[in-house]
């Protein structure tokens, strides 16, 4: 690809996604319009679409067809945003802004965020499963994606995450139980998306490995910043609310370490993210994002 900017590249993947996004979940007239609505809310209220980008990206540096991880692009972004929906319910997060627009079950209401989430849960292994079937993917490739993404998603990946920050409100856990919760809560979906886009591609396992460990690097870089903008961002600039580690008793790593030292450690991370993306020729979108997700402001 030419010059470009990785604001202009990312966009251009936001701009994929979302088309796409749009043919999987159109607007419908049907007798369960509430829960799909509701879906569409939370799946088009934008977001950063870092993970679209990564499956698609890794596809294009392993010499694949970045639209061929499209469908697995929609499916991450699907999977993402029910963990959003239902990380903001009241028995979990609480939090009634998320990307700038009121969260799903304040914009409609409990059963039908609840619903919504469990049906953007399920859609991506369809998604996947279609793109075979249309021949759009490999279906060996397919299998190992849909494999990949029930692991990393559920008991030993996101969910598990999900369910060790809960456990842990109003404890003090271990720095070892910190890293283990974000590597799980947030790592591995990001681990999904890099390993899911060389799987894509055709590429053997020895670029998969590489991207898998650069993505669990970037994962827990990328979710220490996010608990220092939960204490140092703008809400309006966030889209979502500022101090709601604190209001729920979450012992972060910036409340363990401090902002400096959880600075320094993203900075590590950051590094040592780089350092996997060496063996990929024409990596430099890649660079310049992972440094850029170092910066971000929300
Ligand atoms: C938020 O993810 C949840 C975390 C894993 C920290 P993002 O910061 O990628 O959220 P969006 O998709 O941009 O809204
Ligand atoms: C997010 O952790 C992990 C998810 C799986 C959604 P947070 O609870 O810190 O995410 P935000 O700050 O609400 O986006
Ligand atoms: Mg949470
Ligand atoms: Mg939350
Ligand atoms: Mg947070």
């Amino acid at each position: 690809m030419s010059a470009y900017s990785v604001k202009e590249r990312l966009a251009d993947y936001a701009e994929m996604t979302e088309e796409a996004l749009e043919k999987y979940i159109p607007e419908m007239d049907c007798l369960q319009r509430r829960v799909i609505d509701a879906a569409r809310y939370s799946l088009s209220a934008g977001g950063k679409r870092i993970r679209p980008a990564l499956v698609m990206e890794f596809c294009r540096v392993c010499g694949g067809d970045p639209e061929t991880a499209l469908p697995v692009a929609c499916a991450i972004e699907m999977m993402h945003t029910f963990s959003l929906i239902h990380d903001d319910l009241p028995c979990m997060d609480d939090d009634d802004m998320r990307r700038g627009k009121p969260s799903c079950h304040k914009a409609f209401d409990e059963a039908t965020a609840v619903l919504a989430g469990d049906a953007l849960a399920i859609a991506p292994f369809r998604v996947i499963a279609d793109a075979a079937l249309h021949k759009l993917l490999d279906k060996d490739a397919a299998l190992k994606i849909i494999a990949l993404l029930g692991e990393l998603s559920g008991f030993f990946g996101m969910i598990g995450g999900q369910m060790i920050d809960l456990e842990n409100e109003h404890k003090q856990p271990s720095m070892e139980v910190i890293l283990e919760m974000y590597r799980m809560k947030t790592g591995a979906l990001l681990e999904f998306c890099c390993r899911a886009g060389c799987i894509a591609a055709g590429t053997g396992a020895a670029e998969q490995l590489a991207a898998g460990s650069y993505g669990q690097r970037l994962g827990l870089a990328f979710q220490i910043v996010d608990d220092i903008l939960d204490v140092t961002a703008d809400e309006k600039t966030l889209g979502k609310p500022v101090g709601s580690d604190a209001a729920d008793g979450k012992y972060t790593y910036v409340s363990a370490v401090g902002l400096e030292n959880a600075r320094e450690k993203a900075r590590q991370l950051t590094e040592q993210a780089l350092e996997q993306l060496s063996g990929f020729a024409d990596n430099e979108f890649l660079v310049d994002l992972t440094n850029e997700l170092l910066d971000r402001q929300c």
